[in-house]
């Protein structure tokens, strides 16, 4: 069996970047299951959250990330990750990346949603990520080895210690490989929706590998809608990022009426949560919503990304009105991590939109996620630089696979499972439409449960199993909070319930009850 000293599943942002200090010392290898540039990291278009502004300071972006988190977020985890975020991005400038700058070598910085100052680094106008992820890849090539199209289908445990991964490729060759640390960066689960700003490939799938081996996972109702995805035909394609209303655009519906108009004091700035609910009442109304862009002056120049995928679309920019609806962006909640990504399974990190930090509470401020998935990417690779894992045992180790060709063949589509998330598990949810849906995601779950059978399934079969446990896990979770916070809104309680449920957490895992905590 291959040895490494880190087994990284994923290649995104923080994937790489924990990647890239630890393979000055370590044997590090990656896996995707698709391309290394599929991930929402390469898509992220808006930028980085940074106090770097002569007038910013941590304590402005600290409580910005509170207000739109709902008082949900870990406090402390808030404040290292603001008061960190500037060294780790001048390190990241030193090493070469270019973030936009002006004439005179200042770095631009944009305004998004919910930040009460211009504070967003961008690169190639709304091509940070790619430009990010590209400069990343350039320095892991030579001492990080990439799998590309070989799926991590389960994480290997040996003595209550995660210590390697089962990987699939599309041949159906199943491999193992062991690592001293493995790192989970696998994403969130955005392609759980029918209508999403992510990669295709984002289904889950680290999610559901974490709670088959028994992590806990926790604040997996939170799940942030983006309120404007391309609306094409009625569906969502592409982001256009709120960096767009950050430089003055504003949310129309077709008779020209403002829609955040008099529904918060930030108007089309507003936390995301609050801007995609006003959205899907419009829509739920029968009106299309509209994104005017025809203050922007350069708009090509300055966004284009969204030029182009506007263009692949036949939408005609010039006429100043881009039609837009929400969609599902991010996951607030993921697999539990203290504060250096070590999550409860010894042996294993999560980091990244997989792993709930809790920087992010109930909503997540805008271009908190690249921050956050660079901050944490270094701290994971700092505490494993800092350890010495056991790896004796990997000698003594040996794994039977199982061939057998699977018995699962009544499994929904995944354009069925999307549909009945986006409907059920929205933007707006109740008790009705929740129950139906944990009794759909059970009638399928049921079938499966208890058998530990992933070797045996195909890629696309196991795919299906991990987008159900984690659309269940969701839905069972918001069943269970009764209130209304951030990403999670119940119409029949439209509140937030703070003598129930202040800075409490539903925490999951397979092998006890669901647990209730106080943060
Ligand atoms: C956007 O560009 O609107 C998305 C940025 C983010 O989600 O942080």
């Amino acid at each position: 069996m291959p040895k490494y000293d880190v087994v990284i599943v994923g290649s995104g942002i923080a994937a790489l970047t924990a990647a890239y200090k630890l393979s000055s010392k370590n044997n590090v290898i990656i896996f995707t299951k698709s391309m290394h540039t599929s991930s929402n990291s390469f898509l992220a278009q808006g930028g980085i959250a940074a106090c770097i502004g002569h007038q910013d300071t941590w304590l402005s972006h600290f409580t910005d990330t509170i207000t739109a988190g709902c008082n949900h977020n870990h406090e402390e985890a808030v404040e290292q990750m603001v008061k960190s975020g500037p060294i780790y991005l001048s390190n990241l400038i030193k090493d070469g990346m270019q973030f936009d700058v002006d004439k005179s070598n200042n770095l631009l910085l944009g305004k998004e949603g919910a930040h009460s100052t211009r504070r967003i680094l961008h690169a190639g106008g709304d091509s940070t990520g790619r430009k990010l992820v590209l400069h990343l890849l350039d320095k892991v090539k030579r001492n990080v080895q990439i799998i590309e199209n070989e799926m991590a289908i389960d994480l290997l445990m040996y003595n209550k210690r995660c210590i390697g991964v089962e990987t699939k490729n599309k041949n159906g060759t199943v491999k193992q490989y062991l690592g001293s640390d493995i790192i989970l960066a696998t994403g969130g689960c955005g392609g759980l929706y029918s209508f999403t700003s992510n990669d295709d490939s984002i289904t889950g799938d680290g999610l559901a590998m974490a709670f088959r081996a028994g992590a806990e996972l926790t604040d997996l109702e939170f799940i942030q809608f983006h309120p404007t995805l391309l609306n094409c035909n009625g569906k969502g394609s592409g982001l256009i990022s709120e960096a767009v209303r950050g430089e003055g655009a504003i949310l129309v519906n077709e008779s020209g009426k403002r829609i955040m108009k008099n529904v918060h004091p930030l108007e089309d700035l507003a936390p995301r949560d609050v801007v995609a609910r006003a959205l899907f009442h419009e829509i739920e109304n029968g009106r299309n919503v509209f994104l005017d862009i025809s203050m922007i002056k350069n708009f090509k120049s300055h966004f284009p990304t969204i030029t182009a995928i506007c263009q692949i679309n036949g939408i005609d920019i010039e006429k100043g009105l881009i039609p837009v609806i929400p969609g599902a962006h991010f996951l607030m909640g993921g697999v539990k991590t203290d504060g250096r990504g070590r999550t409860s399974l010894n042996g294993l990190y999560a980091v990244g939109e997989v792993a709930c930090t809790g920087v992010h509470g109930a909503n997540r401020l805008a271009s908190n996620s690249l921050l956050e998935g660079i901050v944490y990417g270094n701290l994971v690779a700092d505490d494993i630089l800092s350890n010495n894992s056991p790896n004796d045992y990997m000698n003594e180790i040996s794994f039977k696979t199982n061939n057998q060709k699977s018995q699962l063949i009544d499994l929904p589509t995944k354009r069925q499972i999307q549909q009945l998330m986006m409907d059920h598990v929205g933007i707006v949810r109740d008790k009705k439409s929740l129950r139906y849906a944990v009794d759909w995601l059970e009638s399928y779950k049921k079938k499966y449960d208890g058998f530990s059978l992933t070797t045996t399934l195909t890629i696309e079969q196991l795919i299906m199993v991990n987008m159900i446990t984690v659309g269940w896990l969701i839905t069972t979770s918001a069943l269970m909070r009764t209130e209304s916070r951030g990403g999670h809104f119940r119409a029949d309680f439209p509140n937030d319930d703070n003598l129930n449920w202040y800075k409490r957490e539903i925490v999951r895992t397979n092998q006890t009850n669901d647990v209730l905590t106080g943060i």
